[in-house]
């Protein structure tokens, strides 16, 4: 635990240096460490700031403070901010969390206008704002991180939009399929992530400052004004719901914990595609790891921990959901749990994005590996069926039956499909001809898959193309 504070004002029965009036005593030393955010919470310092600046100057557009007051606040706030980004800042546990240091050192710094802040506000509106800025910055970067990592699969995509390599269902042989295609599955999943982060910045984008405690204020306060010098696209309509409300936490952490599920599917496709047995592709230097004991070996460790990620990030969202399930309106101390988790969750995931990213952009494909597990397991015996139905007329299900037992003589010599012969097919089907040697290779197979969306290398780079116009639009 950061901060552990020294038994001092229980001990010493020192008067509360926060509540001042109603308390006599100080908290006990076990109190102050349950109850202090500080530790985490400083993460906010900007947040807090940005947040009291835009309310001493509303304060005082409104009549409700002096101009030279708000004025004082202002430049003292911003003093605040260097010394904490300077690393002169001496946080105190004492004063539990990340509002009540920054007010204090203001006291410190500026005196009686300090005491002028906190009118009209309580902390209850203040972290659910500082909250919300976080937060809403953070999908800033998620999405900047996903956009990084669809540029590299969109560009292995292209390059690779006619290799041809195995589909699987179960893990097993399915059909041929092309690697682009296979990159660009993971770039309309990522697609979806970014859509969620943006929908969820868009829903969370008002401002909850101003609802003071829960009830609101008898103040004369300009909701609106502050709502638009912090960027949002309005203020709260609720106090009660506005002092109580952490969907935007949530909402992040469950499209992180989505994002975080696909980024370990990607992972776990590599770890299997480096392997010995596959050899798929090679993971450069930069991003592999060697064993202390086994000279041969190289890692993907790094796709082993993306797998792993979500483990933490999911977690995240479970406990935050579990900490606001039960709690009644508005604002209880429960709510202070919000932080670790989703500090956590989004260093994680951003960690994550970057990693794969790195990843991705300097793998090695083996094509030629590719194409060959693509040429065997019979993965071309639904382009045969098709071809049973096409050619020869038969209704499908009669032709999956003789390509099934097409597939059994095959089997039982050893071979793959295009190694029978005419003759041992005809033996199956009096009806097939050398034409059917057409469909049998892979090439052909992938090309075959011309439906809007399949992997025929064509729409493959009609994909490709689309996306390349979405990225611009990025600029
Ligand atoms: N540190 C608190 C939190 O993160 C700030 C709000 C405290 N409000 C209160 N009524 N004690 O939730």
């Amino acid at each position: 635990m950061t901060d552990r504070p020294a038994p001092t004002d229980a001990a010493t029965g020192a008067a509360n240096s926060m509540w001042g009036g109603r308390f006599a005593a100080g908290p006990d030393a076990i109190m102050e460490a349950i109850n202090a955010s500080i530790g985490f919470d400083r993460r906010l310092y900007a947040q807090d700031i940005r947040g009291s600046r835009a309310h001493a100057a509303m304060l005082a557009a409104q009549g409700i403070i002096s101009d030279s007051d708000a004025r004082a606040i202002g430049e003292g706030l911003l003093t605040v901010l260097s010394e904490i980004e300077g690393g002169a800042f001496r946080f105190q546990t004492a004063l539990e969390d990340i509002h009540m240091n920054v007010e204090a050192r203001l006291k410190a710094l500026i005196g009686e206008p300090a005491g002028r802040l906190h009118t009209a506000r309580s902390r209850n509106d203040q972290v659910a704002t500082d909250f919300r800025l976080w937060v809403r910055d953070q999908c800033d970067a998620a999405v900047g991180g996903l956009r990084a990592l669809i540029g590299a699969l969109v560009a292995q995509a292209e390059a690779g939009a006619d290799w041809v390599m195995p589909g699987f269902t179960h893990l097993q042989t399915a059909q041929p399929v092309t690697w682009g295609h296979h990159m660009m599955a993971y770039v309309e999943m990522l697609g979806r992530d970014i859509g969620r982060f943006t929908d969820a910045r868009a829903r969370m984008n008002e401002s909850p400052l101003g609802s003071a405690a829960l009830a609101g204020t008898g103040f004369p306060i300009d909701r609106h004004a502050t709502a638009a010098a912090l960027g949002f696209d309005r203020p709260t309509a609720n106090s009660l719901d506005a002092v109580s409300d952490r969907d935007f936490a949530l909402e992040f952490l469950s499209a992180a914990a989505i994002c975080a599920t696909h980024l370990s599917r990607l992972a776990e496709e590599l770890v299997i595609w480096s392997s010995a047995q596959f050899r798929f592709v090679a993971l450069s230097d930069r991003w592999s790891t060697g064993s202390s004991i086994m000279p041969q070996k190289r890692n993907p460790d790094a796709a082993e921990l993306i797998r792993a990620k979500i483990g933490r990030i999911l977690g995240a969202a479970v406990a935050l959901f579990t900490v606001m399930k039960g709690l009644p309106l508005a604002y209880s101390k429960d709510m202070q749990e919000d932080k670790e988790q989703v500090f956590d969750a989004a260093d994680t995931l951003m960690l994550a994005l970057a990693a794969m990213t790195g990843m991705i952009g300097d793998l090695t494909v083996n094509r030629d590996r590719l194409e060959a597990a693509a040429s065997s397991g019979f993965s071309t015996a639904t382009d045969l069926a098709d071809w049973l139905v096409r050619a020869a007329g038969l209704p499908f299900r009669d032709a999956h039956h003789v390509t099934g037992s097409l597939v059994a003589a095959a089997e039982a010599r050893g071979v793959d499909l295009p190694d029978l012969t005419l003759a041992e097919m005809q033996a199956v089907h009096p009806a097939i001809t050398d034409a059917v040697f057409g469909v049998l290779g892979v090439h052909n197979s992938v090309a075959s898959r011309q439906s809007y969306g399949g992997t025929a290398p064509d729409q493959v780079r009609a994909q490709v193309a689309r996306w390349r116009g979405i990225m611009e639009s990025w600029g």
